[in-house]
């Protein structure tokens, strides 16, 4: 019986392309989503994966959302924090909820679906906790501090939790993907973008599935002497 993977902001963009190369290396796979229940319905009729609505910034949803997952699949061996927001603008021009919804949903999120099953991946002495990063994350980018603060945090998480989950079998990883050809990205302005893009050494915008190829080879077992990494996925655009 293949291992229960959950997705978080899993029905689009670079969720569904992860959710799609954990079905195809043969996980039994869950997609998480915030609100957009149109869009959800339409991939588990594209893709056959059952989506499950609950905000990950919300504790108690999530322990309950990952009860729910786990009754129908089976107990949660995989998780993949890739729900993630923005509220860009400059700090003089940032309010207080823009900072708190971020940093709620994009960090507060890993917390609490880390929660919610990494006591049962202990249990069980296997278990993979991939968290999606950002290069901004690591480079900083102005009119981000809430994202920037975010997805650095998320870095440092990784990295304590990997410390945490070695002795039971549980990995926890990072990616950083830098731009990528989502939703997200296209709502840049498209002179920002234009010269964001010209600083991309290979040229162009990263595709979801060139993500979602890293985060499956995370998750496999050949992946499991890898933990507490950060894989950067981003043309090049930020080495180190
Ligand atoms: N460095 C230095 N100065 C900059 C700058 C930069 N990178 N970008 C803009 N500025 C300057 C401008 O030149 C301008 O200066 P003047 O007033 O002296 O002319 C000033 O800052 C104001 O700039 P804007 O006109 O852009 O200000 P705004 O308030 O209209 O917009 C913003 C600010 C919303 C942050 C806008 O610049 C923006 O959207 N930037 C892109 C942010 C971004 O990259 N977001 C990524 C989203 S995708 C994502 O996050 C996924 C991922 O993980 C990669």
């Amino acid at each position: 019986m293949g291992k229960v993977a959950i997705v978080t902001g899993g029905t689009r963009g670079i969720g569904e392309a992860i959710c799609i190369a954990l079905k195809d290396a043969g996980f039994k796979v869950a997609a998480n989503y915030a609100g957009n229940a149109e869009r959800a319905k339409a991939f588990t009729e594209r893709t056959g994966i059952p989506a499950y609505q609950w905000d990950v910034a919300d504790h108690a949803a999530c322990l309950e959302g990952c009860a729910k997952v786990a009754a129908d699949l089976g107990p949660i061996d995989v998780v993949v924090n890739n729900a993630g927001i923005t509220r860009d603008g400059t700090l003089l021009k940032m309010s207080y909820e823009a900072w708190k919804e971020v940093i709620d949903t994009n960090l507060g999120g890993c917390f609490n679906m880390a929660k919610a099953t990494f006591a049962g991946m202990k249990d069980r002495g296997w278990g993979r906790i991939v968290n999606i990063g950002s290069i901004n994350g690591q480079a900083g980018q102005y009119g981000q501090v809430n994202y920037a603060a975010a997805k650095s945090g998320i870095h440092g998480f990784t990295k304590a939790l990997a410390q945490e989950g070695a002795k039971f079998g549980v990995t926890v990883n990072a990616i950083a993907p830098g731009y990528i050809d989502t939703d997200m990205v296209a709502a840049v302005p498209a002179d920002v973008l234009a010269k964001i893009v010209a600083k991309i050494p290979v040229g162009r915008l990263g595709q979801a599935s060139e993500i979602a190829r890293g985060v499956a080879f995370l998750c496999s077992e050949e992946g499991g002497f890898i933990t507490g990494s950060t894989m950067s996925i981003n043309g090049g655009q930020h080495m180190y």
